[in-house]
């Protein structure tokens, strides 16, 4: 596969489903492994059913976007300005809430689609600092966004249905 061959696209209002399996089989490919059964259960479903994921969809702002190879969807990113951002932050920031693939495609530059997606997008918005939490045991997902300029500046909590978790939080400023 060339990642020519891939295609990136907004995800709409009748995408909801698409991105509840997308979702929900990203999710459960990267941490399933990692995470009691009644967790992962439990932030599935609060987390990836219709309704949550149609209300984020239609907020203005979160953007939601697929990557697509043959017509099927492979991955997928998510960003947020403003309220839409997890954490408050200062004016002029963006989240990168999401990036996930299907885990058969790690490794093959769809991610770097994604995150480019991201990074044309804050720039578009005149965003000056691009952020992002990732679990502090995701060396993968770590090692990728350090590659691509971001460094740690704090960590929060994530709750993974009863799990309190730690989030690395890292940042990158834009020129
Ligand atoms: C995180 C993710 C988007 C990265 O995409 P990717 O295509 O796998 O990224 P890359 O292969 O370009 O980069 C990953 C880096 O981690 C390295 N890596 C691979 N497996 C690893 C492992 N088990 N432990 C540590 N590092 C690993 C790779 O070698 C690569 O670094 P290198 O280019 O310097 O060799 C993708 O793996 C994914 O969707 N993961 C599941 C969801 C997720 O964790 N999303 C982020 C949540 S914030």
């Amino acid at each position: 596969m060339d990642s020519s061959d891939i295609t990136i696209r907004p995800a709409e209002k009748v995408d909801v489903k698409a991105l509840q399996e997308i979702g929900r089989t990203t999710f459960t490919e990267a941490f399933g492994a990692v995470n009691s059964p009644e967790n992962l259960q439990k932030y599935l479903d609060s987390k990836f059913s219709p309704e949550a994921l149609a209300e984020e969809v239609a907020n203005p702002d979160s953007m939601f976007f697929f990557a697509e190879h043959d017509g099927q969807v492979i991955g997928y990113l998510k960003i947020n300005f403003g309220d839409a951002q997890t954490e408050s932050m200062p004016e002029h920031t963006m989240e990168i809430e999401r990036i996930y693939v299907l885990a058969k495609y790690y490794g093959k530059g769809v991610a770097k689609l994604l995150f480019d997606k991201a990074m044309s997008l804050a720039r578009e918005t005149n965003s000056v600092t691009v952020w992002l939490g990732v679990w502090e045991e995701n060396p993968r997902a770590i090692k990728f966004y350090e590659k691509n300029g971001f460094v740690e500046f704090d960590k929060h909590s994530f709750i993974l249905g009863e799990d309190v978790q730690t989030d690395i939080l890292m940042k990158l400023t834009l020129a």
